[in-house]
């Protein structure tokens, strides 16, 4: 009774969001979250007798393996199979890009937590009892745990990649200054709500189906297909949606989806694997740590003539993602300046740490943090503010990036200028001077921070998607995209699309799970391009439905394919007048008439394209813009801060969701704040993890967000790459926070006179501290 009486009131609420549609819609899906009505993997009712898996992962980061005993596991009570790689009848490989990562080891270890086997017991309770009872005895090899000891012995993942533009070498003996330096960025967790995790079902005829945690589902499909030696449509991957993936779910749930069904294949019974969280933060990886150095070369004029710099990526022990993510780094090395003369080198390191995996923003914010370092460097060695080396070199119309692409409608000084004015940056710098003057225990310290990020997945091929758009014959609609809703919004956004193209209410749409047996080899929910890909086609899908009803429309009301034929809330239009016809109607007529009703759309990005024999091309659809102003206070006798405001002009193109690509922008901020300043991932010297629980790693909560944060749209065209020219927004914002390092390091310098800047996030309170007491 209660449950009816609610759902009324959800329905009127969801009546009012579709009237409200275009613009100021919410993210649908927050109705079953708040009432716990969301579905994830670990909500699915499983089938009597499913079985529990719990994985058993090396407790060495480097060794070769002398023996394991599995037998006391074994005789356990509920225990009833343990699986290595010896049972797998396929291959032994899950590398995505390069095939260098086997599912479980063999006879070598080359991280602490590498999975070994998988026990399979009646409960996760048993199973985990059983992990308790394995014997095994590694003998140890050398650990390698950061990138530079990796490039000093020569262990790497693949070749170097370079791109360059210009004549740098030249170039620095022309200029006025020349600075050189190191930094460091530090990895970070994903700690998605959601820990990985699959539930594998038996079907008939030895197919499988997987309910996998996964922003990949082709992904998690082929790789299954591949170590069990099947085909393709053997396995179904299917995914509700995720508790968050934040590119940790891009190719790092698929080894626990393939585990659940290796187990799936061999019992002929269900098999659930869900990590605890102990488990998720040791076994996989994250954010990649980065050590750089740098070269930055200024005419007298301060502008920026020449770049250099080397990244070594900690790429840890299989190639995973890294060469992509080591690429998109060299593609955001100048963030939003132009720079005629660079040259950036990027070198994957192979260490012993978990492999290390897209986390927003791919590489990028990594890339960025350098050439900011860079130029507060300089702005201070000089002494000048980093904002002014920054303005003068801000990116303009026509600018060429390094990797060859022409910047076009480009929003990088006028993003700048409108947060300058907007949120009188003069008076807000003039207002932490005094405060500064005025104050010996406390100081204030501002940044600006402009981000310029590409749109794409820079991996040209895979740029496309297709939609699958059922209309029922009732006049419901069903859609299936390859988007995997992980919070962002996007099913909310497909929504939008087919609600506008037919006119008719939210109501009337549901958003399909996403399958592979509906819509097949896709490309990850992933490079802030979900929205955009999924969305096209979905796009398309409709329109093509659409123009098939209006031929529909003309022999039911009689008039000209001519006449002008729109839908209008659920009423068929005619040149404006409104007709007889209803929504509902029309598809009954069409039903009648033999129409199909049913389309699937492929969209593939237009224009794009890269050549990395020569490393130039036009990789990104469009860029997003974007400038932060950030305030902090430090209390100079304990090092702790406080931000007082983050202010940002975003370029959201024309947003078709504000309040969700709004929601984008916060949380991307926030995330980025804790990656520059709180989040300290730490392995011991033996590669194991000491950051390994809530207690020892630190992420933004509700106190750590700014006292004020206020993100004012720019006014802009968009960009028809876009899907309704609303730009992509994901990932975009996260570099926001990279402002919150170079805010602390000028409150800090307000401090202490003798400071010499440090480029080593994150900027902890204890580094803080050292900081403003160091001579
Ligand atoms: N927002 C939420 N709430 N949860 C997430 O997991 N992932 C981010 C970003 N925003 C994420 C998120 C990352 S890494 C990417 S690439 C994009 O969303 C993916 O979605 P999009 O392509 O629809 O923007
Ligand atoms: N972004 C995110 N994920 C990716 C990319 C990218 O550019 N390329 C391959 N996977
Ligand atoms: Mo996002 S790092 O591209 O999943």
């Amino acid at each position: 009774m209660h449950k009816n009486k609610e759902n009324k009131i959800l329905e009127s609420k969801l009546n009012k969001v579709s009237i409200a549609l275009k613009q100021s819609i919410k993210n649908l899906d927050s109705y079953t979250h708040v009432r716990g009505e969301s579905l994830y993997v670990d909500d699915i009712n499983i089938r009597q007798g499913t079985f529990h898996g719990v994985v058993f992962d090396s407790p060495k980061a480097h060794g070769k393996i002398k023996s394991i005993d599995y037998s006391k596991a074994e005789a356990l009570e509920g225990v009833e199979r343990i699986f290595t790689y010896k049972d797998i009848p396929g291959k032994n490989e899950i590398g995505g890009i390069i095939a260098d990562e086997p599912l479980f080891a063999e006879d070598e270890v080359h991280f602490w937590g590498m999975p070994i086997a998988l026990i399979v017991a009646e409960s996760e309770f048993i199973a985990r009892k059983a992990r308790g009872l394995i014997e095994i005895n590694i003998e140890d090899l050398p650990v390698i745990t950061t990138a530079k000891e990796a490039k000093a012995k020569g262990s790497f993942i693949n070749a170097p990649r370079f791109f360059s533009l210009g004549d740098t070498e030249k170039a620095f003996q022309e200029c006025e200054y020349v600075f050189e330096g190191e930094t460091f960025s530090n990895g970070q967790e994903h700690l998605y709500i959601e820990a990985q995790g699959a539930y594998a079902e038996p079907l008939e005829n030895g197919n499988i189906k997987i309910t996998s945690s996964t922003q990949g589902p082709t992904s998690v499909q082929k790789t299954i297909a591949q170590v069990l030696g099947v085909a393709m449509h053997k396995i179904e991957v299917d995914v509700t949606r995720l508790g968050g993936g934040f590119g940790g779910k891009e190719d790092q749930a698929t080894p626990w989806a393939v585990m659940a069904a290796l187990a799936t294949y061999h019992l002929s019974q269900s098999v659930k694997l869900i990590l605890n969280r102990h488990d998720d933060l040791r076994m996989t990886g994250k954010r990649h740590p980065y050590e750089s150095t740098y070269k930055i070369g200024l005419s007298k004029g301060l502008k920026i003539l020449a770049y250099q710099t080397e990244f070594l990526q900690n790429s840890g022990a299989a190639a995973d993602l890294s060469p992509a993510i080591a690429e998109r780094t060299l593609f955001h090395a100048t963030n939003s300046y132009y720079v005629p003369n660079v040259t950036t080198k990027v070198l994957s390191c192979k260490t012993n740490l978990p492999p290390n995996t897209a986390f927003r923003g791919f590489g990028g914010p990594q890339g960025m943090f350098v050439i900011e370092s860079a130029i507060a460097k300089a702005a201070h060695e000089i002494g000048v503010s980093a904002k002014q080396i920054q303005e003068i070199n801000l990116l303009d119309e026509d600018d060429t990036f390094s990797y060859g692409q022409i910047a076009e409608k480009v929003e990088a000084k006028n993003t700048w200028n409108s947060a300058k004015n907007i949120f009188s940056s003069d008076a807000l710098e003039q207002e932490v001077a005094e405060f500064n003057r005025n104050n010996r225990s406390f100081k204030k310290g501002l940044s600006f921070m402009p981000i310029t990020f590409g749109i794409s997945f820079t991996n040209t091929p895979m740029n496309h998607a297709r939609a699958l758009v059922h209309i029922y014959l009732d006049g419901s609609i069903g859609i299936s995209t390859a988007a995997v809703e992980m919070g962002q919004g996007v099913n909310t956004k497909m929504m939008q699309i087919a609600a506008d193209v037919f006119s008719v209410s939210i109501e009337k749409i549901k958003i399909e799970t996403t399958n592979t047996t509906r819509v097949a080899n896709t490309s990850p929910s992933a490079a802030s391009s979900t929205a955009d890909l999924n969305g096209k086609a979905t796009l398309m899908a409709c329109n093509s439905l659409l123009e098939r009803l209006k031929i529909v429309v003309s022999e039911d009301l009689d008039v000209s394919e001519e006449d002008n034929i729109t839908l209008k809330e659920e009423v068929v239009f005619v040149n404006g007048q409104k007709s007889e016809l209803s929504w509902t109607e029309l598809i009954s007529s069409a039903m009648i008439k033999r129409v199909a009703l049913t389309e699937n759309a492929h969209y593939a990005t237009p224009e794009i394209h890269f050549d990395k024999t020569k490393e130039k091309g036009h990789p990104f659809a469009y860029h997003v813009y974007g400038t932060a102003i950030t305030t902090v206070t430090i209390d100079c006798t304990r090092g702790t801060y406080e931000f007082d405001s983050v202010k940002i002009v975003h370029d959201y193109g024309k947003s078709m969701s504000e309040g969700i690509d709004l929601g984008q922008v916060e949380g991307a901020l926030i995330q980025g704040i804790g990656w520059m300043t709180m989040e300290e991932i730490a392995y011991n010297e033996d590669g194991k993890l000491l950051s390994n629980a809530l207690s020892t790693y630190k992420i933004p909560d509700i106190f750590s967000v700014p006292k004020t944060v206020e993100v004012i749209p720019v006014e802009t065209e968009g960009n028809d790459m876009a899907i309704l020219k609303s730009k992509a927004v994901g990932e975009p914002p996260l570099m926001y926070g990279i402002g919150a390092y170079f805010a602390l390091q000028n409150a800090i310098k307000a401090f202490n006179p003798n400071y010499d800047l440090q480029f080593h996030a994150p900027m902890t309170p204890e580094k803080v501290l050292m900081s403003l007491y160091k001579n």
